[in-house]
């Protein structure tokens, strides 16, 4: 059974002033959806897989073209913004490491009970993680840039 409404729901409240960024955004938001409308089919052991290599890819992406904007701005809070960035990616190795562990453990038994669960510590996971940095870090540098280009337009 797939489920129609997705489990994150973008709002406006989640937009930042980089229509570029948004839609990187977007596309991890629409990962993890993806992930959860994917729980109860029977194949969902080898979409885990799949999913936790899209978040790490499409993120990384992500973060890489972040960190160069911030950078380009001098933000004061760069480093501390990277070392967020680089926890998540570990969560997701981590995460990845425990699926397989798990298969390994469980080799010869279909895995519905064990996989559910960890699909939704998925789910769970990457929706927490990205709302919280998003409206919490994220607007920390929006705050940030606004000031710069206030400043700019005071000066001009
Ligand atoms: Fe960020």
């Amino acid at each position: 059974m797939s489920n129609e409404q997705p489990y994150i729901v973008w709002t406006e409240e989640l937009k930042t002033d980089f229509p570029t960024i948004d839609n990187q955004h977007k596309k991890i938001i629409d990962i993890a959806n993806n992930l959860h409308s994917s729980l109860g089919i029977d194949n969902l052991q080898e979409l885990i897989p799949i999913h936790l290599s899209q978040l790490k890819c499409y993120s990384s992406v992500h973060f890489r073209f972040e960190e160069k904007i911030l950078q380009n701005h001098n933000y004061f809070l760069l480093n501390e913004h990277e070392c967020l960035h680089d926890a998540y990616v570990g969560e997701l190795i981590k995460l990845e490491k425990n699926f397989s562990e798990l298969e390994k453990r469980f080799p010869n038994l279909p895995l519905y009970e064990e996989v559910e669960p960890f699909a939704w510590e998925v789910i769970k996971f990457v929706s927490q993680w990205w709302l919280h940095h998003i409206l919490v870090e994220d607007k920390k540098y929006m705050d940030f840039l606004q000031k710069l280009a206030d400043t700019y337009d005071s000066d001009s």
